[in-house]
């Protein structure tokens, strides 16, 4: 039988991959899951519980008490949310915990698209459609020095590349699950694009991928 059409969308941060994502799902009318915001909540819920964030146990706790419902906050989407986020996001037994909720959007029988950084390799490897968003470092940290500046959070340029630059090794170098494409995913490359760019050949790719879906 074929599976739902399931869209995943990995990258590094600030690649375009939260816009192609969102884009990708209004044009298809599927849910869309941020699995980053997951890890973000793990994240800053521990520092608030002032716990330890290299403490796995500690950690994996706050992920199994963590429900859907309690994802708006709007301190999970700062800067400071991403690198704990990228701290809690090394332990395993954070991962297992947050595994059966997005296993359960991967088998939404309608589909879906799953946003992350592991979706098309570790969550959901059958997805018909399998995007690697990139972008060079320096285009990403400008992107995100614009963004953190229309929420009112003044940052440096440097500081934020240096960021980007840390977290891409830190996720990149982890035992469990680290950022990489799938072998099958197709690699879109937005440095020199637009959004509206992005999201256009992104769903020629999408397209292309639904095709031979459908055939199958
Ligand atoms: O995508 P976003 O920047 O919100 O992700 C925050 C962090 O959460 C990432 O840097 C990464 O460490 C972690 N993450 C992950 N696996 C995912 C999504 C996010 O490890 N599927």
């Amino acid at each position: 039988m074929r599976p739902p059409f399931v869209i995943t969308v990995d990258g590094p941060a600030a690649s375009g991959k939260g816009t192609v994502a969102a884009g990708l799902a209004a044009v298809y009318g599927l849910a869309m899951l941020d699995s980053g915001l997951l890890y973000r909540a793990v994240g800053v819920l521990a520092e608030r519980a002032g716990l330890d964030l290299d403490n796995a146990e500690a950690a994996a706790g706050i992920a199994r008490r963590l429900r859907a419902e309690d994802l708006g906050d709007p301190a999970f989407r700062t800067r400071g949310a991403g690198e704990a986020a990228s701290r809690v996001a090394v332990h395993p037994a954070v991962r297992l915990a947050l595994r059966d909720l997005q296993l359960a959007f991967a088998r939404r029988p309608e589909g879906a698209v799953l946003d992350g950084r592991d979706q098309g390799t570790v969550i959901c490897p059958e997805a018909p459609a399998k995007l690697y968003v990139t972008a060079a470092p320096g285009v990403r940290a400008e992107r995100r020095w614009k963004q953190l500046q229309a929420q009112g959070e003044a940052v440096g340029y440097d500081e934020i590349l240096a960021d980007i630059v840390k977290r891409d090794e830190r996720d990149g170098s982890r035992a469990d699950s680290p950022m990489r494409p799938a072998a099958d995913a197709v690699l879109l490359d937005t440095s020199q694009m637009t959004i509206e760019q992005a999201a256009d050949a992104a769903r020629r790719i999408v397209e292309a991928a639904r095709a031979r879906w459908e055939a199958s």
